[in-house]
């Protein structure tokens, strides 16, 4: 395409050529930032053209997050600022909240025209032809698939960790979770083609690549070879060239003791576990569907305890899931206490559509929610500070993932996934992307500082 040297000649050029501009946000998980990295690169197969901005866009794609209510919210309230003067552009909706929401979303927002789950990703190309041939409600809902979004163009964000989806959907069903309902079953993809793609990112450049599920650790390769999640994590440290392997999000009901085996055997695979508990208490864990019991999961730390390698840690909490009393919260303290994780996320129960959750009854008022997050929070910050100051004086191997102007510092990742800034004296040379070795000298909760020894 021809730069023109006013924004004017160059949208003329555009319709000379008949090339397409779209725009893209994205809200939610790892898992969709990689399925609309996937989605930009089908546009860009297709001939379309991106833009940074929906306003330079003639099709403006919201690929949504419904997790919570207030995610569910962000995509209403971007429509909503062009329901006005959206005039001859074309919106789009997809991801969870399209597959929640279904054809609703034409009633609330009478501007869009095509609304798709991740599940219909597949089929874009005819949906777009559908919308260019002049379709007004354009839809891609059904979750009834085997198959998995795979393609050859999807177009990376981040220039030194990619992502890599190894399994979508989900077949569990917790109490408070949308995520069965937007984004379907489990669907695995080939062992084989995960090697493949793995090793393909390694000659692109990539060193470090980010296994996705949103139960990852549920994979089960559905070919001959019937590779288990450790087995792929073995294979894919091995065979792929990579220099790091991380992967999320791990549910306790499927992790078993192999994958903490597989970590401590091979320093490709990160030492991070993220292991979301959801609660301390079993009556709670009980009430939500999950699966275990506290002490199930803890045998998950306690393996991950005792690996030789020093395996960083992470959770996700839910407070105020209906019934939750005060003693519920002290057990949520409690497992805090006992298994100091490294860093945490922590939510108020947010009711969503469809969830058997919806129908319990002892629903947590909002200020009491807010109260019981602010008391976790607090608690975990103490830990983290603790946890953290243990790193002063050791060295750590950093990915280089960006540069503060404002503070001089460079911005490193640890295997663990700690952040690392520090400073490297001496040198004005552009180490963004390599990896170095940095000592640290100072901790706060949320990250290290250090100076650079090579
Ligand atoms: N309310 C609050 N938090 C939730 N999560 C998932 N569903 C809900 C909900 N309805 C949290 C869980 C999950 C993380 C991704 O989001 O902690 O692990
Ligand atoms: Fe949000 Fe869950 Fe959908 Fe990810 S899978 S975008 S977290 S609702």
């Amino acid at each position: 395409m021809m730069r023109g040297p006013s924004g004017a000649l160059v949208l003329i050029t555009l319709q000379w050529s008949g090339v397409k501009t779209f725009y893209i946000e994205t809200f939610g998980c790892q898992m969709n930032a990689h399925d609309s990295e996937k989605v930009v690169g089908t546009l860009l197969s297709q001939g379309y053209q991106q833009v940074p901005t929906p306003d330079e866009a003639e099709l403006v794609f919201y690929n949504t997050c419904s997790i919570r209510d207030k995610a569910e919210q962000k995509v209403f309230h971007r429509l909503d600022q062009f329901k006005r003067n959206g005039k001859g552009k074309t919106f789009a909706v997809l991801g969870c909240v399209a597959q929640q929401e279904g054809e609703k979303i034409f009633e609330k927002a009478p501007h869009v025209s095509l609304v798709c789950g991740s599940a219909s990703y597949n089929k874009l190309p005819e949906l777009l032809v559908q919308l260019e041939t002049g379709g007004r409600r354009v839809t891609g809902l059904s979750l009834d698939t085997e198959d998995t979004f795979e393609t050859p163009f999807a177009r990376r964000d981040n220039p030194h960790r990619a992502y890599l989806t190894i399994i979508e959907g989900c077949d569990k069903s917790c109490a408070y979770c949308v995520v069965p309902f937007t984004r379907g079953p489990e669907r695995s993809r080939t062992g084989e083609s995960v090697v493949a793609e793995a090793r393909e990112l390694a000659k692109m450049g990539y060193t470090e690549v980010q296994l996705l599920g949103q139960n990852v650790n549920s994979y089960r390769d559905p070919s001959p070879a019937g590779w288990d999640f450790a087995a792929l994590l073995r294979q894919v440290a091995e065979k792929s060239g990579l220099r790091r392997v991380r992967f999320t999000t791990s549910h306790p009901r499927d992790f078993v003791k192999d994958i903490v085996d597989a970590i401590d055997e091979n320093p490709v695979l990160c030492n991070h576990v993220h292991l979301p508990v959801q609660s301390g208490s079993t009556r709670i864990l009980d009430a939500m569907q999950r699966l275990y019991t506290r002490e199930e999961y803890m045998k998950r730390i306690e393996w991950m305890k005792a690996a030789t390698r020093p395996i960083a840690i992470t959770t996700d909490i839910i407070v105020g899931f209906p019934g939750e009393t005060e003693e519920d919260l002290e057990a949520t303290l409690d497992l805090l206490a006992q298994v100091r994780y490294d860093a945490i996320f922590g939510f108020k129960y947010s009711r969503r559509p469809n969830t058997p959750a919806l129908a319990l009854d002892d629903q947590i008022p909002e200020e009491e929610k807010t109260r019981r997050l602010a008391i976790v929070l607090e608690k975990q910050r103490a830990i983290q500070i603790e946890q953290n100051a243990a790193y002063v004086g050791t060295i750590e191997d950093c990915l280089v993932e960006g540069f503060n102007k404002a503070t001089g510092q460079w911005i490193g990742r640890t295997s663990q996934h700690k952040t690392l800034n520090f400073l490297r004296p001496g040198s004005g040379q552009d180490i963004l992307g390599q990896y170095v070795d940095v000592r640290v000298t100072r901790a706060g909760p949320n990250s290290l500082a250090g100076e650079c020894v090579n």
